[in-house]
């Protein structure tokens, strides 16, 4: 009954607004006797039950939900201003029932947060080959599962429901929005394979003639013990056939005929089955989107949350005190998304624990007196560590706490006003005025980004990787901090070719502010041209840590790149930059 409407602040000192929705039942009183329900005249399909059964207008939930009052759904409501029916008001000895009650807007400030957003699951409709929305018969997983189970409508009796009879044979088909690039999600979600295995033991276990059949790409028993399941069910007698259904067609009295091809072996199928259940692939919950935008997160191409680090960070999201749990992060099943959970209540109350956080010194610094409060920093920081007042013209100021060091605002500020500590500008250009003293023609000037890029040059050393041995890298913490100045220098040094690079797009360890070079990269490329500079001499490539291979090879094509620049084109363009 609750939903986040804005988050600022940072670690330790998050500033929430809820806005807590009016349940028109006082949820302290309530003692979920059911007296209002049975009074309501409004009959609405049950949502928990994907409407294979009804409720009233007011109504509990779920049997388990908490807390454990009933709440009245005021679209629905009859009595609801004006009040005309009120049944339910009468009903309620307690007198819990409160048409006046309205939303409250609850404010929060904590230290941490964990993201636990859940999953929804894909919507079959599109599919037009599995039937879904011509024929009754054909159901999806969620809905099997709410008519096998001992709380579901049917009180766990298995009937189908055009006739209301126990199914003699059934089909599951699988990655249904799984596994397919035409529709749906391209990833598997990881948990349909078990399911579908252990529904296929429980009606075996139910109903021991019932006459069982999978249809699926492959089977992914990967988890402990998940093996030995998919094996009793098929010492069961379930029938697992590779292929999945191309046309599913109704017989008579309201069966199904199935068409596969079975790519196991080579043949075209037809399968008569009672009911057809469709195990649906999972995707994003649908305000992954809104609170990434509240969070500053990143997302995966498909959508879930992206985690600080697949291996070393999983349950930590880049912005510092945010957690991921569960299927936030990607699809899984309950013991992944316990594990999950419990690792990421552990991250939250360490760094709570202490009291105090201690933070990275690479962290900007304003110059206040430089300081021409344009704002751009502040547009550009993708922490929103940085404040400016524009309208009052006051200077840009850093919350260290926040500022995860990219070196964006640096970069970007016009004014030198930003000094990015232990990657200053200084710094930074000596170390390129080191490299280009000798033989400058020579040299190819790389930025690297220190996670991804540099990253991925110390893989190509250690993996013994030939590449030319004239690049000469410069570390910043991203690609972000390659200031225009630094290009400008480079070539007026006499570099033949520079390289910025870093991490690809949408795995940028400071959430996008490689977006930012990219924009900055190529700005500067049309300025070259305009100055009558090949613009080809800039380049920038995005290269992870773990592609070594693919560092030799972007050298090797910079190294022929370099080839082509000739002394006279150097030396017009040391002129042109030049100042006179
Ligand atoms: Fe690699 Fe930002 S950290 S580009």
């Amino acid at each position: 009954m609750s939903e986040v409407v804005d988050v600022k602040g940072y670690v330790g000192n998050f500033d929430i607004r809820i806005l807590k929705k009016a349940r028109y039942v006082d949820e302290k009183e309530c003692t979920a006797c059911g007296d209002c329900a049975n009074a309501c005249p409004v009959i609405r399909p049950d949502e928990f039950n994907l409407g294979l059964s009804s409720r009233r207008a007011i109504y509990s939930p779920f049997p388990q939900a908490v807390p454990s009052s009933y709440v009245i759904n005021v679209n629905e409501c009859l009595g609801h201003n004006p009040v005309v029916c009120a049944k339910c008001k009468d009903a309620c000895d307690k007198g819990c029932i409160d048409f006046h009650m309205s939303d409250e807007e609850i404010a929060l400030n904590v230290g941490t947060i964990v993201v636990a957003t859940g999953l929804e699951v894909y919507d079959p409709t599109e599919m037009d080959e599995y039937a879904y929305s011509r024929f009754e018969n054909v159901l999806t997983s969620l809905e099997f599962e709410r008519l096998i189970n001992a709380g579901g409508p049917t009180q766990g009796e298995l009937v189908r429901p055009t006739d209301r009879k126990h199914p003699k044979s059934i089909g599951f088909v699988q990655c249904v929005g799984s596994r397919s690039v035409r529709k749906g999600g391209s990833y598997c979600s990881n948990t349909c394979c078990m399911n579908t295995v252990k529904s296929t033991l429980m009606l075996k276990e139910h109903y021991p003639d019932m006459e069982i059949k999978v249809f699926y790409i492959d089977m992914r028993a990967f988890g402990k013990g998940f093996e030995d399941l998919y094996t009793r069910s098929r010492r069961l007698g379930v029938k697992y056939i590779r292929g999945l259904p191309g046309t599913v067609k109704e017989s008579s009295e309201k069966g199904l005929r199935v068409a596969i091809e079975n790519t196991a072996t080579g043949k075209l199928e037809m399968h008569d089955v009672d009911m057809l259940v469709l195990a649906l692939g999972m995707k994003p919950a649908s305000s992954t989107q809104r609170l990434q935008e509240m969070l500053g997160l990143q997302l995966t191409p498909d959508g879930f949350y992206l985690e600080a680090h697949p291996k070393l960070q999983p349950v930590d999201a880049a912005t510092r005190g945010v957690f991921y749990a569960g299927c936030a992060e990607g699809p899984k099943d309950i013991k992944e998304s316990v594990t999950q959970a419990s690792a990421a209540a552990a991250r939250a109350i360490r760094l709570m624990h202490k009291g105090e956080i201690s933070s990275e010194p690479i962290t900007s610094v304003v110059i206040e007196k430089k300081c021409k409060t344009c704002g751009k920093c502040a547009e550009v920081c993708p922490y929103n560590a940085i404040t400016v007042d524009v309208k009052r013209k006051i200077p840009a100021s850093v919350n260290t706490a926040a500022c995860a060091g990219c070196g964006t605002c640096a970069a970007e500020c016009k004014f030198d006003a930003i000094v990015m500590n232990h990657f200053t500008d200084e710094q930074i250009l000596e170390q390129s005025h080191a490299m280009l003293e000798t033989d400058p023609q020579e040299k190819i000037l790389v930025f690297a980004c220190n996670w991804c890029s540099y990253a991925g040059a110390d893989y190509a050393g250690v993996s013994r990787l030939q590449y030319p041995p004239n690049a000469r890298l410069i570390r910043t913490m991203c690609s972000g901090r390659v200031d225009e100045k630094f290009i400008w220098d480079g070539f007026r040094m006499g570099a033949p070719i520079i390289l910025v690079s870093g991490c690809h797009i949408g795995d940028c360890h400071y959430i996008d502010a490689n977006i930012w070079t990219e924009k900055r990269v190529k700005k500067v490329q049309k300025k070259m041209e305009k100055l009558g500079i090949r613009s080809e001499r800039l380049q920038l490539e995005w290269i992870s840590a773990a592609e070594g291979v693919r560092f030799a090879e972007v050298m090797t094509r910079m190294e022929s790149l370099r080839r082509s620049v000739t002394p006279e084109e150097i030396n017009e363009t040391v002129m042109i930059l030049t100042p006179e």
